[in-house]
This record gives C-alpha cells, structure tokens and sequence, in this order.
C-alpha cells in the first residue's frame, strides 16, 4: 500500500500539534499517510503548496498566517470555506496531469462538534454572544447559525467589523431563513443581561488580556469557551468561573477541525477524544 503525504503549512510551525495528532489518527483508522510540518516562508506560501503537490502531495493543513493566501489559491471552496472567508484544509484532487486545488475550512465545525458533542452543551435555541469579530469569529458563524440559536450577538472592540459580519451573514440567510432576526452586533460595554453561550474568538488571552465584558454576561447556568488553550485557564475562563459559568478552553476544537480535515482527506472519521485526552495530558505535564 503507497503512503500518501500531508503537511501542514504555516510561519512558525515548530510547535504544531498537528502531526501528533494526524499521527494517531492514522494509526487508529489503519489509513497510510505520512503527515508533516512544512514551513513556508513568508512570502513563500504558493511556491511552497505547488512544489509539495508536484512531488506527489495530496492535502495540508494550513494555519498562521496562510489562511487567507490558501483561500484565494484554492480552484474550488466550499460552501463554509466561502463563508470563513479563509481556508484551513486543502486538498489535491487529481485527474491525470490536471490537479484541481480544493479550500475547505473545519475550524467552525470543529468548535461547535466539541461544544455540542464533547461538552454536551445546546446551541439550538441558545443565546450565544460571540466575541470578536476577526478571522477565528467569522470562520464560526455559519456553522453556529446551522445549529439554530434563538439570538447570535457578535460583540467587538471595533464595531465597525462586527456590523460587517452581520450584514454578510445577513445577506447570506436564504438557506437560513430566520438568521435577520436572530443575528446582530454589539460594543463590549452595552452588553446587557446574560448568555447561555460566551464564546471568546478575540486573540486577546494570546496577551493575556481580556476583552472588556461585564461580568454579567455571564449566569451560573451560562457556558463560556475560549478559542485558546493553554496549561493554565485563561483569563476569560477565570472570570467566566467566579461568575459561576462552566469553561472550556479551545483544545477539543483544535482536535476536532483536524478530526474533520481527516474525513475531508480520507472520508473516514477518527475518534477525538483518546486524542484529546493525550494532549491534555501533555499540557498538564508541561505546565
Ligand atoms: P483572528 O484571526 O485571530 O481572529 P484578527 O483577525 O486579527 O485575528 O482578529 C482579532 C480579534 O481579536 C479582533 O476581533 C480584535 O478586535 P478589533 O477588531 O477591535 O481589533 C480582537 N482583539 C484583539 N486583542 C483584543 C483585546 N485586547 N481586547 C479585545 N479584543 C481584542
């Protein structure tokens, strides 16, 4: 049986977990791939994607910061991929010489399946507050809006880009023909009352900040995320627990995108959650 080859591609890529993690998924499907980092340099993302599909590559992973070169290379996106507004999966689908570049995004799907599935959390009829409204905010709203939530708040710094958001998804809810009302943007300190949901996807716990949220968003029956994982809570995680909110930190969703990126290569679906449980394990250690 031929191996076939994946990377994943970024600038720093030294600390990927990916391998680790594509690496025991292929172990427990029994599926022949080889899965590797790749460093590409900063002005070198094209180059580096057309030199590992000429030397027989068949997919990558693509993180920081290819996500928005990867979706205007990709021949093809799908539907969330469009939506994201960024790629974070690429295949290569091949036809004789003909190679026909594919952009998916699994980022969104893989926090919400490590939400609903992994935390046993609701998001149909939730009132979920999103915060941020960057690359990792947009790349989960149309999977959050599939799932039917009774209100979507997406809240920024700048609200400018939040009000974007909305009028793009908006205007993209034929499918989803509720999402006008349920969808709308708001500034951090006009936030009132609180969510059943609070989902952090600004990069402020990389700085060890937090955004400026009163602390009432947050009710003891209420469940807040970060999109970040670390050894330690992060500061969001910490106010969302003394105002007596359950927490999670963005691990099982990083577990979960790359899950989704393997059925999108191999069309088999690894189990997450002995993964999950070794990471956590190696991060507990190394903290
Ligand atoms: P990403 O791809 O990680 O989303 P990004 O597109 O640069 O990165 O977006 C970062 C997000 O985090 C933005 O919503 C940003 O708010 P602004 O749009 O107002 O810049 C938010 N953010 C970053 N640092 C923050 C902080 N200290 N407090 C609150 N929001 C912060």
């Amino acid at each position: 049986m031929s191996t076939d080859r994946y990377v994943v591609i970024g600038n720093p890529i030294a600390h990927s977990k990916s391998p680790q993690i594509h690496a025991a998924f292929a172990r427990q499907t029994g599926e022949a791939i080889a899965y590797e980092r790749l460093l590409a340099p900063l002005d070198g993302f094209e180059d580096a994607v057309r030199t590992f599909i000429a030397t027989g590559g068949r997919g990558a992973s693509v993180t920081v910061p290819f996500k928005l070169e990867a979706f205007a290379l990709a021949d093809a996106l799908s539907e969330r991929a469009t939506a994201a507004g960024a790629v974070n999966t690429l295949r290569f689908d091949r036809a004789g010489e003909q190679v026909n570049i594919v952009g998916d995004n699994t980022d969104g799907v893989g926090l919400v399946r490590d939400i609903m599935v992994n935390a046993g959390v609701a998001v149909s009829g939730a009132r979920v507050l999103l915060l941020g409204a960057g690359g990792a905010a947009r790349g989960v709203i149309l999977p959050l809006l599939a799932e039917s939530p009774a209100q979507l708040v997406i809240a920024n710094r700048t609200l400018s880009r939040a009000d974007a958001l909305v009028a793009q998804f908006a205007g993209a809810a034929q499918t989803l023909p509720a999402v006008p009302a349920v969808l709308s943007a708001a500034r951090f300190e006009s936030l009132d009352g609180n969510f059943d949901l609070i989902i952090n996807a600004t990069s402020a716990s990389l700085s060890s900040e937090l955004p400026p949220i009163p602390a009432s968003v947050f009710g003891s029956g209420s469940f807040a995320y970060d999109m970040m994982y670390g050894a330690q809570p992060t500061l969001f995680m910490q106010m969302a627990a003394q105002a007596g909110a359950g927490v999670r930190d963005g691990l099982g969703m990083l577990v979960e995108q790359a899950a989704e990126s393997f059925f999108v290569w191999r069309g088999v679906r690894p189990q997450t959650m002995p993964v999950y449980r070794e990471l956590r394990a190696q991060l507990a250690a190394a903290g």
